[in-house]
């Protein structure tokens, strides 16, 4: 359809146009018109013919919106095959096409406050109302999944279809049917309702999408690209069986259509979008919550503020939105604003910061871990990628080059999976000139700065390349900041930084030296002060104290996880027991097995390790067992057996450590993280996230300490 050269050029024209230029041949405003018009063809046959797009959503909205912008100025240019004069599609002659009772337009896009504010005198303008006046908006989230249109007749589900072209859709009943939120029959004549479309959108939850594909994965089936594709894949599947599977859930979002039995409007009585929300809700439909997702507004400022507020917290959210809606409330003045051919005048999207962009790879770099592991990272040209710059991405290993067959010069696509972590979806294949050059795997350590090279080597059935014999210090550089770590000796208030920062200086060479810190110098340090100096020599005295087995995670020695190193201290009276132990020893030990055993005795049987934990003894560090170290007896008995558990908040009675000792002594198990699999919550003074999480879990038991402490008491 598209030939590379071609394809080639969209994408260049396309980012000259998105950075502001003219490309060449687009200079007057008919070429111009012609020119966007065939790129926006271009990119949404990419997205949804090929499904695999060159351009973020954001960018492909602004050059929709100079094409729109443009075509408002030039009526005249408009042509019938533009892009703006239409809506996407998803129909493809599987299923029986249904119109829609009205149609299932689009929604215009905003990005920010001052968006919002233009939307707001538009629609004020639109009204005759004065700019001045309050006009109340009710916001909810955008949610990112299928559309779904279902008429009732007579209070009975007797419809369901996709969006379609907007004005066809294809029905889908029999796989609507299947989707639990979705109720068979609703009481619409309570409300003079005959004939009723509701609208909403089908989605999955993200923890049930990961589930799902972590079964995939194990049952070596390919997996499914995100919690989107699966849902629109899902409504659109030849089986209900295989749909129920996929576990959807409707939200519903407003009326489309509503009228009596003799076929007057029955809608607009009802007087604004909320209280339609609100009688959809009372109806058994799953409808976002008002008080939470949802809320009516007073005015654009407090609308705009109410966006920003769930932009900052869409990740907590347990189902993927892009964005928020912002609707007129009042249902008769949305009427009266009307429509375009392409969105209605009375709403708008507010869209988040996009969570895919495309970029070049200018360059890879080399970062070596505590064990010598050699990371690549890849160098692009920043790019803003949900709100945050990237241009450093991590590239894991030569296989993860390999495979995407990745080459320095080309286009990129980036994603930020979790939102946290950005990376590489694949290299933009047919957008490549032949100036692409093949990354070359570095054969001997490429962070080594001493004129002794050392060959890197790969261990059989692992991915990673180690530097096996670092001669330069940059593991051990890594190695203390593992050993001050959170999982490992847990030193309050000595991150990184400050690693980075005393090894700079000189101070820090291996992990010994972390226990004799200068710290009369480090007052001194800019930024420092005798008050932290002290914090932190507080800090590194009390994890002399810590448990065995946190000193032996601490050694980063290869293999030997958290588990592995508790199993070792159980079974010592000193560290340096470990020194003489036969393999025997090690792998009588359940669950120790022979990479571990391997591991450790290569590390005891170097004569400057076993220095280095004299020395640490000789400093204080606790080098034998402690109570912690030994397993406590499981408890069986108790209000909380089999629960699992976790505090937040700010407990006013006892410190959090003590409350979950006490939890544990009743049985519960403690746990990090709000998921499906926690049980109780006990929330303490300004709770925060794990709150509202949990509450959106619906099947965490929310206990506040009194209730906790009364329980123990029981
Ligand atoms: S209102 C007349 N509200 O976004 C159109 N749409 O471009 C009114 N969507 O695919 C749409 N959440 O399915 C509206 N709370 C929400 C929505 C929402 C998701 C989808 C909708 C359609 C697209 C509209």
């Amino acid at each position: 359809m598209y030939s590379s050269e071609d394809q080639r050029r969209f994408f260049t024209s396309s980012k000259a146009l998105l950075a502001g230029d003219i490309p060449a041949g687009m200079e007057t405003p008919k070429t111009l018109v012609e020119g966007l018009g065939q790129l926006l063809r271009y990119h949404e046959w990419r997205y949804y013919i090929q499904d695999d797009p060159v351009l973020s959503d954001y960018e492909y909205d602004q050059l929709y919106k100079q094409l729109e912008a443009l075509e408002a100025e030039h009526p005249e240019l408009i042509r019938a095959d533009s892009p703006t004069q239409r809506v996407g599609s998803d129909l493809s002659g599987d299923f029986r096409s249904v119109p829609h009772l009205t149609p299932m337009l689009s929604l215009g896009n905003s990005y920010n406050a001052e968006d919002l504010g233009e939307f707001d005198r538009q629609v004020k303008r639109m009204l005759n109302m004065d700019e001045a006046a309050q006009l109340a908006y009710a916001v909810e989230p955008k949610y990112d999944g299928g559309t779904i249109v279902l008429v009732y007749e007579n209070d009975q589900l007797v419809r369901a279809a996709t969006r379609g072209n907007g004005t066809l859709g294809e029905e889908i009943t029999h796989n609507a049917r299947v989707i639990r939120s979705i109720p068979l029959t609703a009481a619409f004549s309570r409300y003079g309702l005959y004939r009723v479309e509701v609208r909403g959108e089908v989605i999955i939850r993200k923890d049930r999408f990961a589930t799902m594909n972590a079964k995939r994965a194990e049952a070596g089936e390919t997996l499914f690209a995100n919690p989107r594709n699966t849902a629109t894949g899902g409504l659109r599947m030849k089986s209900p069986a295989e749909v129920a599977n996929r576990q959807l859930e409707a939200f519903i979002y407003s009326f489309g259509y509503g009228t009596d039995e003799a076929g007057n409007d029955a809608v607009q009585a009802l007087g604004t979008h909320s209280r339609a929300l609100d009688v959809l809700t009372e109806l058994g439909f799953k409808v976002p919550a008002t008080g939470y997702e949802r809320e009516a507004l007073p005015n654009i400022s407090e609308a705009a503020e109410f966006c920003a507020r769930w932009e900052a917290q869409r990740e907590e959210y347990p189902y993927e939105i892009d964005g928020m809606v912002v609707k007129v409330d009042d249902l008769v003045l949305q009427e009266r604003a009307g429509y375009t051919s392409h969105h209605p005048r009375w709403a708008i999207a507010y869209k988040f910061a996009a969570k895919q962009a495309t970029t070049m790879l200018e360059n890879v770099e080399y970062q070596v871990g505590k064990i010598g592991t050699i990371t690549p990272v890849a160098k692009t040209t920043p790019v803003a990628l949900a709100g945050v710059m990237i241009s450093s991405v991590s590239l894991h290993n030569e296989d993860f080059i390999r495979d995407k067959d990745l080459r320095l010069g080309d286009k990129v696509l980036l994603e930020r999976a979790g939102d946290v972590i950005p990376y590489i979806v694949k290299p933009l294949e047919d957008l490549r000139d032949g100036s692409e050059r093949p990354i070359e795997w570095p054969t001997h350590c490429p962070i080594n700065d001493t004129e002794e090279p050392v060959t890197l080597v790969r261990a059989e059935g692992e991915a990673a390349w180690r530097c096996p014999a670092c001669v330069c210090g940059a593991q051990n550089l890594q190695r203390i900041i593992f050993h001050v770590s959170k999982v490992a000796m847990d030193i309050d208030g000595m991150g990184r930084r400050y690693v980075e920062q005393f090894y700079e200086l000189g101070w820090l060479r291996t992990i010994v030296d972390v226990y004799r810190l200068p710290y009369e110098q480090i007052a001194e340090l800019e930024g420092f002060g005798e008050k932290s100096a002290q914090n932190l020599r507080k800090s590194v005295e009390a994890a002399k104290k810590n448990p065995l087995w946190r000193l032996l995670h601490g050694l980063s020695i290869h293999h030997l996880g958290s588990k592995a190193s508790r199993l070792l201290a159980q079974n010592v009276d000193h560290v340096l027991d470990l020194a003489d132990w036969t393999e025997e020893q090690f792998t009588n030990i359940k669950d120790i097995g022979p990479t571990v055993t391997q591991n450790v005795m290569e590390y005891f049987s170097v004569p400057l390790h076993r220095e280095q934990l004299r020395e640490l003894e000789a400093l204080g560090v606790n080098v034998r067992p402690t109570d912690e170290d030994r397993p406590a007896a499981e408890v069986t008995e108790g209000p909380f057996v089999g629960k699992s558990m976790l505090f937040t908040g700010s407990l006013q009675q006892m410190s959090r450590k003590e409350a979950q000792e006490r939890a544990k002594a009743a049985g519960a198990r403690i746990v990090s993280a709000v998921s499906g699999k926690l049980d109780i919550l006990v929330v303490g003074e300004k709770p925060g996230s794990k709150l509202k999480k949990a509450q959106a879990l619906g099947t965490v038991v929310v206990m506040t300490e009194e209730e906790f402490l009364g329980q123990l008491a029981d």
